[in-house]
Formats: C-alpha cells, sequence, structure tokens
C-alpha cells in the first residue's frame, strides 16, 4: 500500500516537472513502505538520504527554470523548498545521532509538505512558464 497516490490534478503539464514530481512520489512511498515493513533506522536513513538528493536536484531544476524567465514568485518559492530541505536535514541529523527513530511524524511531514507543494505552490508557476514556452 503506498502513502500517496499521484491524482491527475498533481501534474503541470510540465514533461520535466512531471517525471521528477513522480520519482519524488516514488521515493516517500519507497520510505513509507520501509517504515512499515519494519526497516532498521539505518535502512530508512539510506532512502531518506535518496529523498534528500533527489528532492536538492528536483528544486534546483525549477529554481533555474525561475532564473531563466524571472519568476515573479520565485523568492517566496525558493522559500518552501529551504524549509523543506531543513526539515529533511534535521530528520537525517536526528536519526544519525540515534535520538529519533525515523517515525511516522517525519514521513507524514515530508508526505503532506510533498502533496501540498505540487498540489498549490508548484501549479502557482505552470500558466507563467507556459507562456515562455516551457513545455
Ligand atoms: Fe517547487
Amino acid at each position: 500500500m503506498a502513502l500517496i497516490y499521484w491524482m491527475p490534478e498533481y501534474n503541470t503539464g510540465i514533461e520535466v516537472i512531471d517525471q521528477q514530481h513522480h520519482m519524488l512520489v516514488d521515493l516517500i512511498n519507497e520510505l513509507y513502505q520501509a517504515q512499515e515493513n519494519g526497516a532498521t533506522n539505518e535502512g530508512l536513513l539510506k532512502i531518506l538520504n535518496k529523498v534528500g538528493m533527489y528532492a536538492t536536484s528536483h528544486f534546483a531544476r525549477e529554481e533555474n527554470f525561475f532564473e531563466i524567465y524571472n519568476y515573479p514568485e520565485a523568492e517566496d518559492h525558493i522559500q518552501e523548498h529551504t524549509y523543506f530541505e531543513d526539515m529533511l536535514f534535521q530528520f537525517e541529523d536526528e536519526c544519525k545521532a540515534g535520538r529519533q527513530d525515523l517515525t511516522g511524524n517525519a514521513i507524514s511531514f515530508l508526505s503532506d509538505w510533498l502533496v501540498n507543494h505540487l498540489n498549490g505552490t508548484d501549479k502557482e508557476y505552470v500558466p507563467f512558464l507556459k507562456s515562455k514556452g516551457v513545455s
């Protein structure tokens, strides 16, 4: 069973973004399933690292579009990315220090943030980027 199911309204219609969003959903689901299957903290940390690396490269892709086309809402959008990364790095540190198992709370945070972000903030740039010919 997955934690996040892809909904048609999550699609932006921008190919590279949709592929990367699918991958992020898959990675959060992988993390959730590992936890459900009783993975060790170390095993969960490995997947969390993958989520972090992939999210960082995806955010850089979006932010590159913002820079190229001078997206007026870039600053607020980038702040949301930074917040997600900060929380994720905090979970990683806590895991590494053995202070916290990667509990449902952390996974719920990542999942809720992702769904809200790709179904809200990300959709706001779609008309702008499409008006610049991005597809
Ligand atoms: Fe974004």
